[in-house]
């Protein structure tokens, strides 16, 4: 089935809500739904759709891929019971690691995260509540650059051919695929989510795995999660659309306190867009580049250089791999 994009200037942002609510409480039934939580906006949104739709029947679960930001799942999980959204945190380092191990491929490395999601975490989880569906916040965006073959993005199945009902023993709903992040922001204002969350920067489903060049191991992830950790601190307030820390594969000569160091190369990224599908870098001020070097280098251990892309999307694309 072609998905027909909505287009902001088309969107009754209320109209929208009515309908998305409706038509989760028709495929749901009376039964239970099961909800992916990243903390993201595209997933906010859904959990606020679906609990409006639901209450007590939808099961929102956090995955801990082991692959999230410093202090992430705490932090969403706590931020959701305050709308009175219970989300249950669930710990899944170790699948999605051993998913991960020996990967370098970046299309292998988002089929094992796929993998590891859908069928071995989430198939438990539907298994183990009886929910007979999923719900997620797969956009537009997504689906596009799926189909035309940029990235498979992890959370894109039917487009693909694949049917998740045969495949994984569930359906999935997702309610926000005919809509880009603008809109989406619109609809998780509008249905009760605080500024914090609704105007977050995007974040990808495959977390920092999309920002290990290379293998993902949990030592590497530890190394990018340090280094986003210091790019969203002194990035935040430039009003950017997305900025990010990649870890290179290969290692480069340094220097530190005389002697040769062979270590490790952060790439920053740091982009303005209106929606994901083109981009150019933001012209930060060189002293913002200077404290971003000068912190990574000395903050977070065996990084000797530190780079800030320069490229236009296209041809790069905004996460590396
Ligand atoms: P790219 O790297 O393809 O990213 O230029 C476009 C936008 O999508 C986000 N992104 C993802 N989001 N699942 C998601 O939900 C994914 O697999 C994924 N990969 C990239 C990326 O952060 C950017 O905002």
């Amino acid at each position: 089935m072609k998905i027909q994009e909505i287009a902001m200037r088309d969107l009754d942002v209320g109209k929208f809500i009515e309908q998305k609510v409706d038509e989760i409480s028709s495929i749901a039934e009376d039964g239970i739904a099961v909800n992916a939580l990243s903390g993201g906006v595209d997933s906010s949104v859904v959990t606020m759709l679906a609990h409006k739709a639901l209450g007590n029947r939808l099961k929102s679960y956090f995955i801990d891929t082991g692959l999230m930001r410093q202090d992430e799942p705490r932090q969403i999980v706590s931020w959701f019971k305050e709308l009175g959204v219970p989300v249950e945190l669930i710990d899944a380092q170790n699948q999605f690691f051993g998913a991960l191990k020996g990967l370098t491929d970046p299309e292998e490395k988002r089929e094992a995260i796929t993998q590891a999601f859908y069928k071995d975490v989430f198939g438990r989880l539907a298994r183990e509540s009886g929910a007979k569906c999923l719900l997620q916040g797969t956009n537009y965006t997504d689906v596009e650059e799926t189909v035309a073959g940029v990235k498979r993005q992890h959370n894109v199945l039917e487009q693909l051919g694949i049917n998740p009902e045969e495949v994984y023993g569930y359906k999935v709903i997702e309610p926000l695929i005919q809509l880009r992040k603008p809109a989406i922001r619109e609809i998780g204002k509008a249905a009760g989510l605080p500024e914090e969350i609704y105007e977050r920067p995007p974040f990808p489903g495959p977390a920092l795995a999309a920002r290990v060049i290379g293998e993902v191991t949990p030592e590497r992830v530890e190394t990018v999660r340090k280094a986003t950790t210091i790019v969203e601190e002194e990035l935040s307030g430039t009003g950017a659309f997305q900025y990010l820390a990649i870890l290179h594969e290969d290692k480069v000569t340094g220097l530190r306190e005389g002697k040769r160091d062979f270590g490790f190369q952060i790439e920053v990224r740091c982009w303005d867009s209106e929606d994901a599908v083109t981009g150019s870098p933001t012209r930060l001020p060189y002293e913002t580049l200077e404290k971003l070097a000068e912190r990574i280098t000395t903050e977070v251990e065996r990084v000797v250089s530190v780079t800030y892309n320069i490229t236009k999307k296209p041809p790069s694309t905004i996460e590396a791999i």
